[in-house]
């Protein structure tokens, strides 16, 4: 058992360090000459060009179609399998795989893939790495025999001239360029490769089908030791076409070696030979009426041949008794019976009767006696027959053909021998497998070779079971049942072809794929002749004459000719014919009974290898260059079930795997490739399925995926925009905060003067009463009833209105006053002595505030508390009420119309304790006076006066108060007793701060003292 792709071990080869020239390596195919020419070039050694860009351009041109058909998309379309190969082809590439079995296209002209340089490129490459080739296939199957130590074949198949042959030539080639080498091993490789022209000269003949068709089969083992060195090499051959060197059909020709030596030989050697440098002189030669032809150069492929004998170690006496047998084999066709008056044959002595007699090393008389006599044996005598003439040639031919037949034999046996390794150390072989194709062709009784053609095709049958029987093993069956029985029915008794057709109806008359014109339905009997029998093959029908069929399998040989034969001095001759041979009575087997149990050899030879396949397929009958006959490729594909074992490849039904391994790998075993057909269709039905299946789940993954990235994303923004807003929040609310704060503050400070706590909220008020009061504007303006009743700091405004109409326009501070708010009052009551407090107490203090009072004779300023009640104006000075004037006493309150706050007081003198008006001075003199009116309801009484203001004192005296404006502010008493309040032009103050009250008799001497209000 075997894996895939072992590892490759290095290669140690000096030939692969020698560079070749490329195109001497070219081989021309089919040409002898050039096998000889590739060798010998090689070792001249010339340049080499890059292997990288051989690789790349390899690797380009290889993009045309799939290089293997597994990987084929329509890989079930027999048509889609076709296009490929068409499309490959097309473009000169004619190898295509199908997983390790490679599919080669017959291009029928020179390609430049078989260089020293593709050589050097597939050397230990892994098998995919590189586009399809034959060298990827062998180093293959070498690298895994030297890593498994087994042994492998190769088994190339294919119609007549698909290309087997030129196929094996490349293996041997890439083997001979690409193993290990040393001088000894050089001598082996040499042998190998020279053994093909010889072999193919004496084996090979153009046919119709191909210039230089097989006529034998050949199994060519290479013997490898433990170091990979080609060390040895065997040989087997199958089944020559005999009857080829007696007979050709029209158009084709005998075995090359004939025609080689006839047009190649020199002079001297024809001469010694007794031959003409005349094909057509030769009966055996002209027959195919082809005997030169354009594609063969048979004077060239003789000097190889000739060279190639030296290297396979023929020596000279081989060689010249070999070219003695070939040249007898000429003359004897030319030898010619007379028929005497009985009709039986003579045989009258002639150049070409003693030319073989002289070149096979017999006596002439002998010879002739041989031709021309039957040796019958009868109780111990032996009585001399003569033959008739028809049997006369018919021994003559027999006798041809079993010189040449065995001389090959021979041949194949001499090369063997020199190939043989005595070394015996254990080795391990890669065969190749080159068996002549299967041929469809059309009955005609007077062809020759129906006989050979018949065990060809069943041995490609039997080719084609041991394939599908590696590959597919439950097709087996099935293939069993086609099995061709020969043996039984083909030994006669005293049969006649006739006879052995009608056994053969006997014996297979049931089978479905055997059919006679006995046999036959009305239409098929009509395309069959009497003695025609018609097998299916798996190839194609094939219809066989059965005319000279036993003849043929018979292979008769008179014995008293083989005893002639025995006598011969040509040493070859001697050894075909060995004296043990002649001697027993027992017939000797017949020719299908040789060759099936050949085969059956071979089969076993192969069944104990690992099988590497490549499948040639002809692309068109008429040998031209790059012509696809679509219909001739279909059915090779067919045929070679290439579409059977593409499906098995392409199912991955790894039968070339280790048991172990696969087991391993797959888990299940399928033993019938049915069970494996069975699986794939299933597959192929619920493919859909599971592809919808998978895809729901991919896709149903990546929607989950997308989903978790967006509600991820969408968290985030949230986030953010949260946040955003929370600050905002959060801002508006320490605004709030602050508002409130300010609106709280401005509630509590309301009744203070405005300052910017309170100010906004003091608007406010102003602003929500003013609304409210647009809402509910009064009836009439007058009715003060309907007024809303405004809030405290618009009482103010009220009380203002009346300080407005007092002195708006009159008193020069006036409009500055109009700001100041006016206070509730000015003094605490706890800041007033606790006795006035008791004094006044039935009369309730509605506001108080420091004054000064000026003395009513001195002026002297004394500050004193002035205290307004519901019903009188009391001075205090500490615990002492100095004068209390009702407000009924009061007469009136004079100011003057300056910026001063001096405030003169008319009381009546009417008792003798009231001591008279009263002069005070007062900052808050607009408030004073306005609470005054109200209280007093004096509004009237209040005047704003212009120059001097009289009042009244005690005694019915008079005083005066001077008020002017001048350079300073100042206040005293002047020489004439009155009080002068001076002003500063344009100047003023409420507050009265910067007035300065100078006493009357500091005026005299100039100094003053101010004192503040
Ligand atoms: N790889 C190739 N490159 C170029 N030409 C080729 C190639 N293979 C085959 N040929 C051409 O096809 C011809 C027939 O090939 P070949 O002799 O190998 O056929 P075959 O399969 O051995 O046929 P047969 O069964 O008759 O022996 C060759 O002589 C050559 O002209
Ligand atoms: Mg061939």
């Amino acid at each position: 058992m075997q894996c895939y792709a072992p590892t490759r071990p290095e290669r140690k080869s000096p030939v692969v360090s020698q560079s070749y020239p490329a195109t001497q390596i070219m081989v021309q195919p089919g040409s002898l000459f050039n096998q000889r020419c590739l060798f010998s070039d090689w070792q001249k050694g010339k340049s080499k060009l890059g292997l990288r860009d051989l690789e790349g351009a390899l690797t380009a041109r290889d993009k045309v179609g799939v290089q293997d058909l597994v990987l084929l998309d329509a890989h079930k379309s027999e048509g889609a399998v076709l296009d490929n190969l068409k499309t490959r082809f097309s473009v000169d590439l004619i190898y295509t795989y199908i997983g390790t079995l490679l599919i080669s296209v017959n291009p029928y002209k020179e390609l430049d893939i078989y260089s020293k340089k593709h050589m050097d490129l597939y050397m230990g490459v892994n098998f995919y790495e590189l586009p399809p080739h034959i060298y990827a296939l062998a180093d293959n199957a070498y690298q895994t025999m030297l890593t498994e130590a087994n042994n492998h074949f190769i088994l190339i198949s294919g119609e007549s001239g698909a290309g087997k042959t030129e196929t094996t030539k490349k293996i041997l080639q890439y083997y001979a360029v690409s193993c290990p080498s040393s001088a000894l091993l050089d001598t082996v490789r040499d042998r190998m490769l020279m053994s093909n022209p010889v072999l193919e000269a004496f084996g090979n003949a153009k046919t119709l089908k191909n210039d230089n068709s097989s006529r034998f089969g050949k199994y060519m083992d290479i013997q490898f030791d433990s170091q990979g060195d080609a060390v040895g090499g065997h040989i087997l051959s199958y089944l020559l076409e005999k009857s080829r060197v007696v007979h050709q059909n029209h158009g084709e020709r005998n075995f090359h070696i004939f025609y080689q030596l006839v047009e190649g030989a020199d002079e001297d050697l024809l001469r010694q030979l007794g031959l003409e440098r005349d094909t057509e002189y030769y009966n055996y030669l002209a027959q195919g009426e082809c005997t030169s032809m354009k594609t063969i150069n048979d004077k060239n492929d003789w000097q190889t041949v000739k060279n190639a004998l030296t290297v396979i170690h023929f020596d000279d006496s081989d060689i010249e008794h070999l070219f003695g047998i070939i040249a007898s084999v000429l003359h004897l066709g030319n030898i010619y019976f007379d028929r005497d008056f009985k009709g039986f044959a003579v045989l009258n002595s002639s150049p070409e009767l003693r030319w073989v007699s002289k070149l096979l090393g017999i006596h002439v008389q002998v010879l002739t006696k041989a031709l021309s006599y039957r040796k019958i044996e009868a109780k111990a005598e032996e009585v001399l027959c003569p033959f008739t003439v028809d049997h006369a040639i018919y021994a003559r031919d027999a006798l041809a053909k079993a010189i040449y037949g065995r001389t090959f034999t021979w041949v194949v046996n001499h090369i063997n021998e020199s190939l043989e390794n005595q070394d015996p150390a254990r080795k391990t072989v890669i065969g190749l497998l080159d068996i002549y194709g299967f041929e469809v062709f059309y009955v005609n009784s007077n062809d020759t070779g129906l006989f050979e053609q018949f065990c060809i095709n069943y041995c490609n049958e039997k080719l084609q079971q041991l394939f599908i029987q590696l590959t597919l093993k439950a097709e087996q069956e099935e293939y069993e049942a086609e099995g061709i029985e020969d043996e039984e029915c083909m030994r006669p008794g005293d049969s006649t072809d006739l006879t052995f057709l009608e056994k053969l109806e006997e014996k297979m008359g049931h089978h479905p794929h055997f059919v006679t014109h006995r046999l036959a339905n009305k239409k098929t009997r009509k395309t069959l002749e009497r003695g025609d029998f018609r097998l299916l093959h798996y190839a194609g029908e094939v219809t066989y004459c059965v005319v000279g069929f036993i003849d043929k399998n018979n292979d008769l040989l008179y014995r008293h000719i083989k005893e002639v034969m025995q006598q011969s001095k040509n040493s070859i001759v001697q050894q075909c014919f060995l004296p043990d041979e002649g001697d027993g009575r027992r017939r000797p087997e017949t020719v299908a009974t040789q060759f099936r149990s050949s085969l059956q050899e071979l089969t076993e030879i192969l069944m104990a290898k690992e099988a590497w396949y490549v499948r040639c397929l002809k692309s068109n009958d008429n040998k031209n260059s790059g012509k696809f006959d679509d219909a001739l490729v279909k059915h090779q594909v067919k045929y070679l079930g290439l579409m059977e074992h593409l499906r098995v490849r392409r199912a991955g039904f790894a039968y070339r795997r280790r048991y172990e391994d696969f087991l391993k790998r797959t888990k299940i075993f399928i033993r019938y490739a049915r069970t494996l057909f069975a699986t794939e269709d299933a597959y192929e039905i619920c493919k859909h399925e599971l592809v919808a299946k998978i895809q729901a789940k991919y896709k149903g993954y990546r929607a989950r995926g997308e989903f978790i990235k967006q509600k991820e994303a969408a968290t985030k923004i949230e986030t953010c925009w949260r946040g955003v807003q929370a600050r905002k929040e959060k801002q508006r609310r320490e605004w709030a905060v602050k508002v409130i704060k300010q609106f709280i503050k401005g509630y509590i400070t309301r009744g203070q003067a405005k300052t910017t706590d309170n100010s906004e909220y003091l608007a406010f008020v102003r602003q929500s009463y003013l609304m409210r009061l647009r809402d509910n504007l009064p009836k009439t303006v007058l009715d003060k009833n309907t007024w809303l009743s405004p809030p405290p700091v618009m009482t103010e405004l009220q009380i203002k209105v009346v300080t407005s109409a007092i002195f708006k326009g009159k008193k020069d501070s006036y409009p500055q006053s109009v700001a100041m708010p006016f206070m509730d009052t000015r003094i605490n009551e706890q800041d007033i002595n606790i006795r006035v407090l008791e004094m006044v107490r039935h009369e309730r203090i509605k506001y108080s505030v420091p004054v000064v009072k000026y003395d009513r004779n001195g002026f002297k300023p004394r500050p004193r508390q002035l205290l307004l009640t519901q019903a009188a104006v009391h001075l205090a000075e500490e615990a002492k009420l100095k004068q209390s004037i009702s407000y009924a006493a009061l007469k009136g309150v004079s100011v003057s119309n300056l910026g001063d706050t001096f405030m003169i007081f008319h009381v009546a003198c009417d008792g003798p304790k009231q001591k008279g008006g009263v002069v005070l001075q007062c900052d808050h003199l607009y408030e004073v006076l306005t609470k005054l009116s109200l209280l007093a309801n004096k509004q009237n009484a209040i005047k704003v006066l212009q120059g001097s203001i009289k009042f009244e004192i005690h005694g019915g005296k008079e005083n005066v108060v001077d008020f002017s404006t001048g350079q300073e502010q100042m206040a005293y008493r002047d020489k004439n007793g009155h009080l002068m309040v001076q002003l500063k032009k344009g100047g003023f103050s409420v507050a009265n701060e910067e007035l300065v009250v100078i006493k009357a008799q500091d005026r005299g001497r100039g100094v003053g003292s101010g004192v503040k209000g």
